[in-house]
């Protein structure tokens, strides 16, 4: 993916693990619900980053294992990697920083004559990253003595305690924070400073992101006592920063809304889309609609089903016709009699769509072209698209599209051929 070409309106920073991805929710529904009001009415002009404490390849399970967005700028590792796009190009300028009083064997070899750490997997440990599980009790005693050793042999480290367990030593330019100072200071540079800048943490290693200057910061509520004892020390008069009252990626929503940075209500909140009239609607956003109405159609999940499928039945062009990504057409109106027949149909597989990394491009006065990615989980069952639709505004309210002309690849890696169970 580009990155964008101009300022962002939000720079949105978020950890990973028991911030961005609930653990504890298996529907991941507050993941769902974030990943729709990015794409409806962030990503057209925001940034979106993740800042991960795992690997590379730890991180590349996660994106396996949950519904999760692709985000613009990914930093792995601590904040000891920066890599941009889908492509994941890594910054090399960042890591030649990160040489600085920094030798990884010395590291290493200080950190084996203490029994009471152990090391984490080979995966884990990186060129700027030395990784370690160690319990509580150990743990003070453990920054004490690495940091005295270190700095005999010439050293300036920073040492992080995250989640009650893992000890991570780097570089003492590294971190989450100092990798978003250098982002902000890039993008500075360049002329294109983000209009605001959020992150959101829960754990330990997150704190240096809290003390970047000038971002708003949120502590999702199931924040770990750690970050929650660090902000009493050292933030704890700054307005900038809250502590939510939601878990995980709920959090997130709320702080858009409490720093106002933009919409903060997600399309899937929505029951009555007649009703809301505040947001700023765009393709994007009807497409992430389409989607939500079609999930609920699929798992039953209405109490007006006629409205609902005239709800449906109303984006759709009368002359439209969908090419499905194993190469069939159909017009939409015949899609629709499918859809018609199987209301409820998903009802037993916990059936979930979601969009991620939509982009627009308008081709004429009242009429864009929209790419996105599609994805649907069905049972354990997991496929993805491509997707390219023409839609057309209709004049009046503002939100009201009608898509002319929808056609679907499926990504790479899904073996399907045929489209059991696929409608739109
Ligand atoms: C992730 C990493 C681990 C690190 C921890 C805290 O779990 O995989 O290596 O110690 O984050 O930063
Ligand atoms: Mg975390």
């Amino acid at each position: 993916m580009d990155i964008l070409s101009g300022p962002a309106r939000v720079m949105l920073v978020s950890d990973l693990d028991h911030t961005m991805v609930d653990h504890h929710d298996p529907d991941n529904l507050s993941l769902l619900r974030f990943n729709a009001l990015w794409e409806a009415h962030y990503r057209h002009n925001s940034m979106l980053v993740f800042s991960t404490g795992r690997s590379p390849t730890l991180y590349k399970k996660l994106r396996k294992e949950k519904p999760m967005l692709s985000p613009d700028i990914t930093i792995t590792s601590v904040g000891t990697e920066i890599t941009y796009g889908q492509a994941m190009l890594s910054d090399d300028g960042w890591e030649h920083v990160l040489n600085k009083k920094w030798d990884r064997k010395i590291v290493t070899e200080e950190a084996s004559a203490l029994s009471y750490l152990k090391f984490q997997s080979p995966t884990e440990q990186r060129p700027h990253k030395v990784s370690f599980y160690v319990e509580k009790e150990h743990a003070q005693e453990a920054i004490t003595t690495l940091s005295d050793k270190l700095k005999d042999r010439g050293l300036d480290v920073k040492i992080i305690y995250s989640g009650g367990i893992d000890l991570d030593i780097l570089p003492q330019g590294a971190g989450k924070g100092q990798a978003l100072a250098y982002l902000l200071k890039k993008f500075n540079s360049e002329g294109k400073p983000p209009a605001s800048t959020l992150v959101c943490g829960d754990s330990g290693n997150d704190a240096d992101l809290f003390s970047v200057p000038d971002v708003y910061g949120v502590m999702v509520s199931n924040a770990q006592e750690e970050l929650l004892l660090w902000h009493a020390e050292n933030a704890k008069n700054n307005p900038k920063v809250i502590h939510a009252t939601e878990r995980c990626a709920s959090g997130i929503i709320q702080a858009l809304g409490h720093f106002k940075l933009g919409p903060a209500i997600s399309p899937r909140d929505i029951s009555d889309y007649s009703q809301c009239k505040t947001e700023s609607f765009t393709p994007g956003h009807a497409v992430v609609k389409f989607y939500c109405l079609y999930e609920r159609w699929c798992r039953a999940d209405t109490e007006n089903q006629e409205m609902l499928l005239q709800e449906i039945k109303s984006t759709l062009s009368p002359d439209g016709a969908i090419v499905h990504p194993w190469g069939a057409e159909q017009f939409f109106c015949k899609a629709l009699e499918a859809l018609g027949k199987s209301y409820g149909y998903k009802q037993e597989k916990q059936f979930r769509v979601w969009i991620d990394r939509v982009s627009t491009a308008q081709i004429h006065s009242d009429t864009w072209l929209v790419k996105f990615h599609k994805w649907e989980l069905s049972g354990e069952e997991q496929r993805g698209c491509i997707a390219s639709a023409v839609l057309q505004s209709k004049g009046g309210a503002s939100d009201s599209f009608m898509w002319l002309h929808l056609h679907q690849t499926w990504l790479d890696g899904i073996e399907n051929t045929d489209g059991s169970g696929w409608i739109f």
